[in-house]
């Protein structure tokens, strides 16, 4: 497409005379491409069927004339005073049943039908307006679909919405009643009808009921944005159309939104104020974009990069010289085609007046905008090589959508998140330099030499048979901790102990099991000790070999990690959560048995990644932190950007190439 880098750029919050200024900056910078006018619904349509295009066909044709393309968001995230006015009801409902009123944003509840006749009105005459501009390539649905979703919406609207659902799903109530569970707690019900959006429970909820509403939310995000894609198709055939993601968030399953999209686009704040601080680290960042990668198996673009210190009321770390640029090279290493900065120039009104951008208040080029500018200058035509190309990794980690729903509702552990405990296995391949992909539980995995499936906690017959074939034909699995435990329904299983029939692909069984509440645990593997937390699955051998034993609980030199050959592969099984020093050398371990090759070695802080198309495999070495590093790789390349091989300056992102890696 030849775009490769750009700004979101809100030229309604400035007056007209600066925008020609802007352009020009944009320009010098290297700026192609910009996002535009998804918060704009009043000034495009200040009062019903009133609608004013013409300020951003102008701003669309000014940034043309300097070689700058547009992507428009639709505005949905944020109705309009008047249209609240008419109609109060669209207006979300949350869990204590309380109205969320207008005055922020995402004040929309998406199943609202009056909400949808606004939004075919207006998307219909936008997407009419501009399917012909030349100055625009595409669109951005709405704007981080379930941000801000957490517990919304409660409304008569999505209780009838709701009820359809599960009338579609289980046919009649009496097959809900058995899905659901509902003779505990005199929970039964006779009809759909009665069946109501999760409003807060005197206590207790039911854990089957919840899952149930987690998928119907997710499924009305899917639809909200499917509709709106048919409108935009029909209207505007050419143009492509993405949503902006946000990494692993869970309000809507990000695998059935992206089968929606042309491309996936993400939105990265690593130093926002609500992260880890400094920063969140190098290593979730990686693994973000890899899921993000993984939602669609194919390359994606970064459309809101962070740029600037990130907050609204309380604001986060200043970027330190070049660590903007690592970032974003980062992304691009993962797998990025496109790079948009969030934001072009600092707001100076609103919510986000904290929220910084390229440019400050002032409007005048500084530190930021320099180091974007050596950033497009020196990978922009590497960029344009890079286009399509893909990691290709030998090990996957599975992650599910629905496994996650089922830990919010019931942790288990009061610490227990799903998506964190993939971060932790993630990380000791990260930190070995050895890349990984995110995988679904039903996809094809036999192109991988390793598989690590954590918390396989809802379990189906289906993929129990999916993960024994893929062991029985030499694949390497790794299962953990939580596995086989429920249904798809989120009933507890009864049928056998624990794993279920995994436990026959384990030559293990767990009869009993203990929650390491407010305490840690041991476990001796080679001759060291090592903590452990949260978990300990007690384990009985059944023809697998222990490779680890517990060395606390009255299940002390019992088995913690075992082995097990079946037929042509290995399966290992993990018992408990390891702390970071037994999960890297337990990996270290496996790895080494499915003779995976690390890219190379270096000190944590410092990321290798690799991008493949046919011929090429493009390696990027990125300094995370802000010392000199030293590196050693182990393939054969040769350095197209960096000072010298080897060494890495604070913050230096360097780029080699190489020949195909043999599989
Ligand atoms: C999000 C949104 C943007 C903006 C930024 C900063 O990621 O997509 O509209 O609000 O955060 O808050
Ligand atoms: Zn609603």
């Amino acid at each position: 497409m030849g775009i490769h880098f750009g700004v979101d750029y809100y030229p309604e919050h400035w007056p007209r005379e600066r925008w020609e200024t802007d352009a020009r900056l944009m320009k010098e910078m290297g700026v192609q491409v910009v996002r535009m006018a998804e918060f704009s619904w009043f000034k495009m349509e200040p009062a019903e069927g009133e609608f004013h295009f013409e300020w951003l066909e102008e701003a669309v044709a000014l940034l043309d004339s300097y070689g700058i393309k547009s992507i428009l968001g639709t505005p949905t995230a944020a109705p309009p005073a008047w249209i609240i006015q008419k109609n109060p009801e669209i207006q979300p409902i949350d869990r204590q049943g309380r109205r969320r009123h207008f005055g922020g944003r995402h004040h929309d509840c998406q199943s609202n039908p009056d909400y949808r006749v606004h939004i075919r009105r207006f998307v219909t005459a936008f997407a009419k307006r501009f399917a012909d501009n030349p100055g625009v390539i595409g669109w951005q649905i709405d704007n981080e679909l379930g941000n801000s979703h957490g517990d919304l919406c409660m409304c008569d609207s999505c209780k009838r919405q709701f009820q359809k659902w599960l009338g579609r799903k289980y046919g009649t109530v009496e097959v809900l009643n058995e899905a659901w569970g509902t003779a505990f707690w005199s929970q039964g019900y006779n009809s759909f009808e009665q069946v109501g959006t999760p409003l807060i429970t005197a206590v207790g909820e039911n854990p089957s009921a919840m899952l149930d509403w987690k998928c119907y939310c997710s499924d009305l995000i899917v639809d909200f944005a499917d509709w709106q894609a048919q409108i935009i198709r029909e209207n505007c055939p050419s143009h492509f159309i993405t949503h902006n993601f946000m990494c692993f968030d869970n309000k809507v399953d990000y695998y059935d939104l992206a089968g929606l999209m042309d491309f996936v686009s993400n939105d990265i704040y690593p130093a926002g104020h609500w992260q880890k601080q400094p920063h969140q680290p190098d290593n979730e960042l990686a693994a973000c974009h890899d899921v993000i990668r993984g939602y669609k198996k194919k390359p994606f673009w970064m459309m809101e990069q962070q740029s600037g210190m990130a907050g609204w009321e309380i604001m986060g770390r200043a970027l330190e010289p070049g660590q903007m640029a690592a970032w974003a090279m980062q992304s691009v290493a993962h797998g990025a085609d496109a790079v948009v900065f969030f934001r072009w120039r600092t707001c100076a009104m609103g919510t986000e007046q904290y929220w910084h951008g390229i440019l400050g208040h002032s409007g005048n080029p500084g530190r930021i905008y320099n180091e974007a500018k050596r950033l497009t200058e020196t990978f922009t035509k590497y960029m344009e090589e890079f286009e399509g190309s893909m990691p290709c990794p030998e090990v996957a980690i599975v992650h599910s959508f629905r496994q996650n729903y089922a830990f919010d509702i019931q942790p288990n552990h009061p610490q227990l998140r799903y998506v964190e405990q993939l971060q932790k296995y993630y990380k000791a391949f990260y930190d070995r330099k050895i890349p990984v992909d995110f995988v679904q539980d039903m996809d094809d995995l036999s192109q991988y030499k390793l598989v690590i499936a954590p918390l396989q906690y809802l379990m189906t017959p289906e993929l129990e048979q999916h993960y024994m074939d893929y062991v029985a034909d030499g694949g390497n699995l790794v299962l953990t901790m939580r596995t086989g435990v429920k249904d798809a329904t989120n009933l507890c299983m009864t049928d056998r102990e624990l794993p279920g029939r995994l436990g026959d692909l384990c030559g293990i069984e767990v009869p009993e099991y203990d929650c390491l509440l407010e305490t840690t645990g041991g476990v001796l593997y080679g001759k060291k000790e090592y903590e452990i937390e949260k978990w300990c699955d007690i384990i009985t051998l059944k023809g697998a070999h222990q490779i680890a034993e517990y060395s606390t609980g009255f299940y002390k030199q019992t088995p913690a990690i075992t082995e097990n050959k079946y037929g042509s592969g290995t399966v290992w099984y993990i018992g408990t959560e390891p702390g970071e020093e037994l999960m890297e050398d337990i990996m270290t371990y496996i790895t080494r048995i499915c003779e995976i090759e690390p890219l190379g070695t270096a000190a944590d802080g410092v990321e290798m990644m690799t991008r493949e198309s046919e011929e090429k495999v493009w390696l990027f070495v990125i300094n995370h932190t802000a010392d000199e590093q030293v590196y050693h790789l182990h393939g054969m390349y040769t350095l197209l950007e960096g000072a010298c091989e080897e060494f890495l300056q604070p913050y230096e992102v360097q780029l080699f190439e190489g020949y195909k890696r043999r599989k």
